[in-house]
């Protein structure tokens, strides 16, 4: 991937075109931006990778990040507001990634619950959202972390990933340059960083949308434990809200909990 490449497809006003920065192999974008954050980088700085050799996901798990094959994309926010209202961020970024997918790939993946980007019920990507706070309570900093399976076949997966794992070539009409949805997720992550407080409402009924999970019979691992019921609704602060099978309503906050379906992984 070259960075001229990207900044060629985003244009000479895209506001965040003098922040971007190229690696060719890197632990892991996330942990970089948060290194940077703390030096005191602006908002919108952003980091791409061709490789990754410590690829995270959310729960501790990790992401494996091959060169040639994916985006690894991590974007520095300063939204300088109480995390409270940061609920709703993985969600805000999840439909922004449908929207980059869709103008890269031509076609619109779906959300499960709350940060997998999938489509015909495989993984092509993920989203890690991490916060730093300020002394004043407030929140420092929001990295915004997305690796999204560009270019891999069914042979290119790790054998215990084969079942869950897709990429965006194996679904899209003709074939995805990696550069184009880099730009796409840049230009997406701008408009999103301007748009998700204000435009809350409007965004969480997209994700909403998106979100392949509502209505799914579902496992739900909690506190170690593991419990049965059907995913009813996502709230405006992006909660879970589950029917157990036992008659009790749950409302579920992302941190304490990942889902699968009855069935396998969505
Ligand atoms: C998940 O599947 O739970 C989330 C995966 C997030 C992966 C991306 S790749 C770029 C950034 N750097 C990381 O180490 N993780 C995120």
């Amino acid at each position: 991937m070259e960075q001229e490449q990207i900044l060629g497809l985003l244009g000479a006003d895209f506001p965040w075109r003098d922040r971007l920065r190229l690696f060719f192999s890197i632990d892991s974008t996330n942990n970089a931006a948060k290194s940077l954050a703390v030096q005191g980088a602006p908002h919108g700085t952003v980091l791409i990778a061709d490789r990754q050799t410590g690829g995270r996901g959310r729960m501790g798990r990790s992401f494996q990040s091959p060169p040639g094959m994916g985006v690894y994309l991590s974007a520095l926010l300063r939204p300088m507001c109480p995390p409270q209202q940061l609920m709703h961020l993985t969600c805000a970024i999840g439909v922004a990634m449908c929207d980059a997918v869709q103008a890269a790939a031509g076609f619109r993946p779906q959300i499960k619950w709350i940060n997998d980007l999938v489509y015909g019920g495989h993984k092509l990507g993920g989203i890690l959202v991490e916060l730093g706070l300020g002394p004043n309570g407030l929140a420092d900093y929001a990295v915004a972390g997305i690796g999204i399976n560009c270019n891999q076949k069914a042979e290119d997966f790790p054998p215990e990933l084969r079942e869950v794992a897709a990429s965006l070539s194996m679904f899209a009409p003709q074939r995805v340059d990696r550069c184009r949805l880099a730009a796409e997720m840049m230009r997406s992550l701008e408009n999103i960083s301007r748009r998700f407080l204000p435009d809350k409402g409007a965004i969480m009924a997209q994700y909403r949308q998106d979100c392949m999970t509502i209505g799914q019979q579902i496992s739900l691992l909690q506190g170690g434990q593991c419990f049965h019921g059907q995913a009813l609704d996502i709230d405006d602060e992006g909660a879970l809200l589950v029917r157990l099978d036992s008659g009790e309503l749950r409302t579920v906050n992302s941190g304490e909990a990942s889902v699968r379906g009855m069935y396998g992984y969505v």
